[in-house]
């Protein structure tokens, strides 16, 4: 009986992959086009659009996306940089519409709008008018992932020309470009920003993730140009950025807190696009920078994918370790809340990454945090480093694949006949819901096609990293300057029980409960305590009690607060 079933999944899984491999065969060319259709000037779906600017989509109303966002338009053009760098597409005419994409930016850099002007943080401005010309509406601005992303796309194509010899061009063109977006990352990554989904202003994973990444390689190509002076700050900036992505993991619940803000679960998409978008294959399983198969990304994307099981009905009746279709996140409401093609892609994509890296290794861990993942393809799996000669390598790694498979094939079941991928489909009966032709889910499409088939990407400097023993929050942007911050917490306490805080900067103790501050009983059950904290940060923070050494920390999630440029401010908090 068990080496029947053993048998008849593993033929499910054979059936399966044949089915995704034809969708992959039919869609990919299909989404290559309608990635191209949406550039200006010659794209098919963006006449009136500016040479190299990535309209989101041809809709011009409900929803309007007829504007260019930083965002979008440099993760697609991360993606055909990597298909021209890779060779997966090395004509001519990707190439200058590449150049013509480095033009439109530098352009879109010097435009003055209302997040500021180049010098004064108008880099964080999410959206333009095709016409390179600045949006005056309201919006949830800044948006401080854009320069990020850019320098990383920028980068991409930057290191392929130093090494085909044009390290003129770089140096003299493309690096200026690049350095305004790494100088803007070092100056406010510790400001609140809106999310990528342009709803939530905290700070986010995703944006802390790509502005890590950025200023990383941001370091090594600058030094590999000779343009030293401020490599010092990109690296001292980025060990800052680790630390504080450290923060955003909840251990209680296993999976990764999107954002500092927005009263939600947390469980997002954002965390895994962030994952898949640092993905670094020499980095192999790292936990520290979340790479795709590392135990903490793979316990997020579980919790993740479970979160909308029973929020769709198109997911009823799947079974509970079987593939569903995945949104921006459960709460979601926008446009009816629909599950989305691009995060359904990146839930494949991170398990494709994944079953790269392990194959690559030859083996894959299972630790305690990853174990309730592992857990879904075989019960009687334990903590433990399976080599990839033993059965439970092969009994894992066969169902990840059809698992990943599986998201694809949701994908596939709510594409239209002709192979258009709007940005949504409809949480009822999968009928495309909201802007049509959305140019990120095709470019989803393809990187997650890609990681299927195992394309080798270059890394960026992920390997070895570890996180400083002392992290600081105090930027460019603080200027160095403190604000007075009064704690009040409401609290109960036994006798010879004390209440502490710690949290996320240098003056809180960096979230060590051995150094956590004292706060005064004066007041009791208020306890109160004025700390001196960098300004114009976000900064978070947690009560812990304690008696006779042992520990109790509040609940999740942490407390947030962003300090004001000057002047003191007053939190009354009740302890949780
Ligand atoms: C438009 C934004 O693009 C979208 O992300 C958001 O969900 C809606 N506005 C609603 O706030
Ligand atoms: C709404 C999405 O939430 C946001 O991430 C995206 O940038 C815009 N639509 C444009 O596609």
């Amino acid at each position: 009986m068990y080496r029947f079933l053993v048998c008849a999944l593993g033929l499910l899984g054979t059936v399966l992959a044949q089915s995704v491999d034809s969708y992959v065969g039919s869609e990919g060319p299909i989404a290559k086009a309608g990635v191209l259709a949406n550039i200006g000037p010659n794209g098919s779906k963006a006449s009136g659009a500016a040479a190299g600017v990535v309209v989101a989509s041809p809709s011009k109303s409900d929803p309007d996306y007829w504007y260019t966002w930083t965002r979008d338009s440099s993760l697609v053009f991360k993606s055909l940089i990597d298909q021209y760098t890779t060779g997966i597409d090395s004509t001519s005419s990707l190439r200058s519409l590449i150049d013509s994409f480095v033009i439109a930016e530098a352009n879109i850099q010097q435009v003055s709008n209302p997040s500021g002007t180049l010098t004064t943080g108008g880099l964080g401005e999410p959206k333009f008018n095709v016409d390179e010309t600045a949006f005056t509406g309201a919006w949830g601005r800044p948006q401080r992932d854009g320069p990020a992303l850019r320098a990383t796309a920028l980068i991409t194509y930057g290191n392929w020309l130093l090494s085909n010899g044009n390290t003129t061009w770089v140096t003299s063109t493309l690096w200026p470009i690049i350095q305004n977006d790494l100088n803007y990352v070092v100056q406010y990554w510790n400001q609140t920003t809106f999310d990528l989904w342009e709803e939530v202003n905290s700070s986010s994973f995703f944006t802390t993730a790509v502005q890590h990444r950025a200023l990383r390689e941001g370091a090594a190509f600058a030094t590999k140009i000779g343009q030293t002076s401020s490599v010092s700050s990109y690296t001292t900036q980025a060990a800052n950025l680790l630390c504080f992505l450290q923060s955003y993991w909840n251990p209680t619940s296993g999976y990764i807190t999107a954002n500092t803000g927005g009263g939600r679960s947390g469980k997002d998409a954002n965390t895994l696009l962030a994952s898949i978008h640092t993905y670094d294959p020499s980095a192999g399983c790292d936990a520290t920078t979340f790479q795709p198969c590392s135990d903490k990304a793979l316990s997020n994307l579980k919790v993740y994918v479970d979160s909308f099981r029973s929020v769709y009905s198109i997911n009823s009746g799947i079974a509970s370790n079987a593939a569903v279709a995945t949104g921006r996140y459960p709460e979601d409401s926008y446009q009816g809340g629909n599950p989305w093609y691009l995060t359904t892609f990146a839930v494949a994509e991170q398990l494709y990454d994944a079953l790269n890296v392990w194959a690559a290794q030859g083996s894959l861990n299972v630790t305690s945090i990853s174990l309730p993942f592992f857990q879904q393809f075989s019960s009687s799996v334990t903590a433990g480093t399976y080599a990839s000669s033993s059965t439970t390598y092969t009994t894992l790694t066969s169902a990840i694949k059809s698992f990943a498979d599986g998201f694809v094939a949701i994908n596939a079941q709510y594409t239209p006949s002709n192979g258009g991928l709007a940005e949504q489909f409809s949480r009822s009966n999968g009928s495309p819901v909201s802007a049509v032709d959305l140019t990120w889910s095709y470019a989803s499409a393809l990187t997650a096609f890609e990681a299927r088939n195992n394309t080798q990407f270059a890394g960026w400097g992920a390997v070895g990293l570890t996180v400083p023993t002392s992290c600081s929050s105090n930027s460019g942007g603080g200027g160095g300057s403190t604000v007075a911050v009064t704690f009040n917490v409401n609290a109960q306490t036994v006798w010879g029980e004390n209440i502490y805080i710690t949290g996320s900067v240098d003056a809180l103790s960096n979230w060590s409960p051995d150094n956590a501050l004292l706060l005064s009983s004066a007041n009791y059950p208020t306890w109160s305590i004025t700390v001196n904290l960098p300004a114009s940060t976000a900064i978070q923070y947690k009560y812990i009690r304690k008696n006779n050494g042992a520990v109790t920390w509040e609940s999740d999630p942490n407390n947030s607060i962003t300090t004001p440029a000057s002047g003191s401010v007053t939190e009354n908090d009740t302890w949780r």
